[in-house]
């Protein structure tokens, strides 16, 4: 029997500067209807000029230090989930550890796109059940506005920028992490990918000319993709605990467009009440959409001690997975 982990503290940040579709019809070649009836979205933030994803990192990991008192020098690790970190290295989780005076954590960044967050709290979880760690932070964040390219109008009305964080520790009690699902194909890495800036094609005049530096996808591949993965995720670990959509009190999915969150609520067969959708105003952060809802949960009231908990996500690799948890205390 290894130790179960649970989730003790959530906390999120959003950066100030909220930009609207009404915004983006006046720079490209789109228009408020078509995004909202094809996405969800309304309005994403932005972060400010001199603000990036560990900014948005410390600002999460400084409100659960402050609201769960406890001293940074017990936590033990720093797992950031990103895929638009500050700077190739150091990592993110670095800057973060150094920002908050964590100097016994050791930390490091995941790669898993829009399952980042729930990747980097799968590995957290087995950190938990070795027994060498009692206390891990684990970070979802993405500036996606970094990598957007404003010219292209099937990639940039999507993402927005904006972090969010818990704090992992072991449980004796019923609480916690119960089951998960993880995936990754490789062979969709050529429909959801940033080509320029790295080994492949080091940043020069050309690739920035060629605009490799930015986002490409292929949306309705993706698309069809995410429905299968996401749903097929949830339905596997839902189905082998013996549960069904109506046991869970909450479903929080990864937020990239609204009808593939629709689709798979509805293959789960779950109510509006069921399912957490904020992508109207934060639109898609990449690895900062389950962690900002989650904190948005909390804060709302809507999950209470032995609630059931899903969390599932699907993006670029294609990466995909799903997370079940039984909610403890939780500040
Ligand atoms: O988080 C990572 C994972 N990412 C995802 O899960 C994203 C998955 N994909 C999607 O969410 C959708 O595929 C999109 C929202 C990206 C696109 O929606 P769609 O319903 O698949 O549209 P489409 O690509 O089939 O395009 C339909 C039409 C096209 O015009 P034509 O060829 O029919 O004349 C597009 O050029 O809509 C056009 N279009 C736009 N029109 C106005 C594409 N983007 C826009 C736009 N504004 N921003």
């Amino acid at each position: 029997m290894t130790k179960r982990a649970t989730i003790s503290a959530v906390a999120h940040y959003l950066p100030e500067r909220i930009l609207t579709n009404a915004e983006l019809e006046k720079t490209v070649d789109t228009n408020d209807e078509w995004i909202r009836s094809r996405t969800g979205i309304a309005e994403r933030r932005v972060v400010a000029e001199d603000e990036a994803t560990s900014h948005m990192g410390i600002n999460s990991a400084r409100q659960i230090i402050e609201k769960t008192g406890i001293d940074v020098a017990e936590i033990d690790a720093i797992i950031v989930g990103t895929v638009t970190p500050d700077m190739f290295f150091p990592s993110t989780a670095a800057l973060i550890q150094d920002a908050i005076g964590a100097t016994n954590a050791w930390a490091f960044d995941l790669n898993a796109a829009c399952s980042g967050f729930i990747f980097s709290l799968e590995t957290a979880a087995g950190l938990i059940a070795s027994e060498k760690h009692q206390k891990i932070l684990v970070v979802g964040g993405d500036t996606m506005t970094s990598v957007l390219d404003y010219e292209d109008r099937t990639t940039c009305i999507l993402f927005g920028d904006g972090a969010g964080a818990v704090l992992l520790e072991p449980t004796d009690g019923e609480d916690g992490i119960i089951d998960s699902i993880m995936f990754t194909d490789g062979s969709g890495g050529k429909r959801l990918f940033m080509p320029g800036g790295g080994s492949r094609h080091p940043a020069t005049r050309e690739t920035v000319d060629q605009r490799l530096h930015y986002l490409k996808q292929d949306g309705r591949e993706v698309y069809k993709s995410a429905v299968r993965g996401m749903a097929d995720a949830a339905e596997t670990i839902l189905s082998r605990n013996g549960l069904s959509g109506k046991d869970l009190k909450l479903f929080i999915p990864h937020q990239a467009n609204k009808r593939i969150i629709d689709a798979s609520a509805e293959k789960l067969g779950l109510s509006e009440e069921q399912v957490l959708i904020n992508i109207e105003r934060v639109a898609n952060t990449t690895a900062g959409t389950i962690p900002i809802g989650l904190s948005e949960a909390v804060a709302d009231e809507r999950l209470e001690e032995g609630d059931l908990l899903l969390l599932s996500a699907f993006g670029a690799g294609f990466t995909w997975g799903a997370t079940l948890i039984r909610w403890g205390q939780c500040q």
